[in-house]
């Protein structure tokens, strides 16, 4: 079987958006705490996206291996991805896709920079071929997304997460899997109480967090 994470094109381009996100991420965040500690209040999701800039906000390599198996072992086709940003977690999934025979991954982003961003970098990957790119709000860009769609990866405002779900209910194919995205996995799973990341679906309006 071909592994694609391990191709030259991918470890080149993903070690230096990584690398970018490891410079970039951390301040991006403690300018949003900062800001929040000066007044005195959590932002809005809105507001912090528009602090954080540019910053990628990218999962971890750890994470981006975990999102590789889980869009592997589905054996999903169809994927489709709220929030791309620079394309890191785009490149793990497109990655399973190429491994697993090929498909399509929607990816989806509103930040009209990084999404040409987006673009190239999955290009320089040797994945552009398997995604389609849709540049906007994901509640206007992804209204149209035809069925099945067998793995969904939640990456944008998490305040958005149920309505672009919902969204895409009608397209899902039966037990169709949604994973959000986590960013630091340990510190999230150690907490107790905190629900499990993957959620399937068992028919419209039904989400359930323990997979079978
Ligand atoms: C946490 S970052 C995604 C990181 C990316 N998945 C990765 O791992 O490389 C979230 C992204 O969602 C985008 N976003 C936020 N709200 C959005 C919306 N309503 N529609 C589309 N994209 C959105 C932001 O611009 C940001 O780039």
């Amino acid at each position: 079987m071909p592994f694609t994470l391990r191709s030259p094109a991918v470890v080149s381009v993903l070690e230096r958006l990584h690398t970018h996100a490891d410079e970039q991420d951390g301040p991006a965040s403690q300018g949003v705490r900062a800001r929040e500690a000066a007044i005195g209040e959590r932002l809005a999701q809105e507001q912090r996206y528009e602090l954080y800039g540019e910053a990628p906000l990218a999962i971890t390599r750890e994470v981006g291996q975990i999102l590789y198996l889980l869009a592997l072992s589905s054996g999903a086709r169809r994927i489709v991805e709220f929030g791309c940003s620079l394309g890191v977690s785009t490149i793990y999934l497109a990655a399973a896709l190429r491994d697993s025979g090929g498909g399509t991954l929607i990816s989806s982003e509103r930040h009209e920079r990084k999404i040409v961003l987006a673009e190239r970098n999955l290009a320089d990957a040797g994945l552009g071929d398997l995604i389609e790119f849709r540049a906007g709000d994901a509640l206007n860009t992804l209204s149209d997304i035809a069925a099945p769609v067998d793995l969904v990866f939640l990456a944008g405002r998490n305040d958005l997460y149920l309505p672009v779900l919902r969204l895409l209910e009608g397209s899902l194919s039966p037990g169709a899997l949604a994973q959000r995205s986590l960013l630091r996995p340990s510190r999230r799973l150690s907490k107790p109480g905190v629900q499990e990341p993957v959620f399937c679906s068992h028919g419209a309006a039904n989400w359930n967090p323990s997979c079978p």
